[in-house]
């Protein structure tokens, strides 16, 4: 299995002035005392980096961070850090998506960070995802990423296949073999062309024995604001 183009890890990235854009006006979002899930990604990094600033400032907060990544980034800036587990309840998520539908449905896990990501975002008061226009389209049509424990690789696969999929197991860059995530599982980007029921697809891949989660977020709309950078200013989506 090798990695083909058009998988999450060689999509072209937006330029990093519209993701700065995005990532800052979140960081304009959190208010004194709050305890904040950072996401993980290259546009949440902007919101890190702005919140430590205002930490700085004298802000306080906490930060639940979603990965290694997050966690390193926050840490080294001055962010006080905790767990999910010291803050069940969290007041506020920021995170990154790869593609966002109408109705704030998204695709995650790029980073491979989909199943902590999900974790925080459940447990997440409100969720703010920050995107630049790119990766906001009419209709889910990218690969689902999978999580995937490594003993259950190939069952999975294979009830991957039966909905009409086509899963790849992700590979490193800069290491030989397999993604291994934070949490010592395996990625599949799981191709289905245009999912025209996002929610369906998702109770039925989560539901697969040995699936940790795949990146459908469809269950969190109501309480998601996604913040799109244009290059001149941010505009909010709600439903
Ligand atoms: C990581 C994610 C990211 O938030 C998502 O891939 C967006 O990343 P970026 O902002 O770098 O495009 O889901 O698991």
């Amino acid at each position: 299995m090798t990695p083909k183009d058009g998988s999450p890890g060689v999509k072209k990235q937006a330029p990093d002035d519209l993701k700065r854009e995005a990532g800052y006006y979140a960081a304009e979002m959190v208010e004194d005392g709050m305890v904040i899930g950072l996401g993980t990604g290259s546009t949440v990094a902007f919101a890190i980096d702005r919140m430590a600033e205002r930490v700085r400032e004298g802000l306080r907060v906490r930060g639940v961070p979603t990965s290694f990544q997050a966690e390193i980034r926050a840490r080294n800036r001055g962010i006080p850090l905790a767990t999910l587990n010291d803050y069940p309840e969290l007041d506020l998520a920021i995170d990154g998506a790869d593609q966002v539908d109408e109705s704030l449905r998204l695709i995650k896990g790029r980073g491979a960070a989909l199943t902590r990501e999900k974790c925080v975002a459940a447990a997440a008061g409100e969720l703010v995802i920050v995107v630049d226009e790119s990766k906001v389209i009419p209709v889910l049509d990218g690969p689902v990423p999978v999580e995937v424990l490594p003993f259950a690789l190939r069952p999975v696969i294979l009830g991957i296949q039966a909905l009409g999929g086509d899963a790849i197991l992700r590979m490193g860059i800069r290491k030989d073999g397999p993604v291994v995530t934070d949490n010592g599982n395996f990625v599949l980007d799981c191709s289905f062309g245009t999912i025209a029921d996002p929610e369906r697809l998702e109770g039925l891949l989560s539901l697969m024995p040995g699936v940790l989660s795949c990146g459908l977020f469809c269950a969190f709309a109501d309480k998601t604001t996604v913040v799109v950078g244009k290059g001149d200013g941010c505009r909010e989506l709600t439903r």
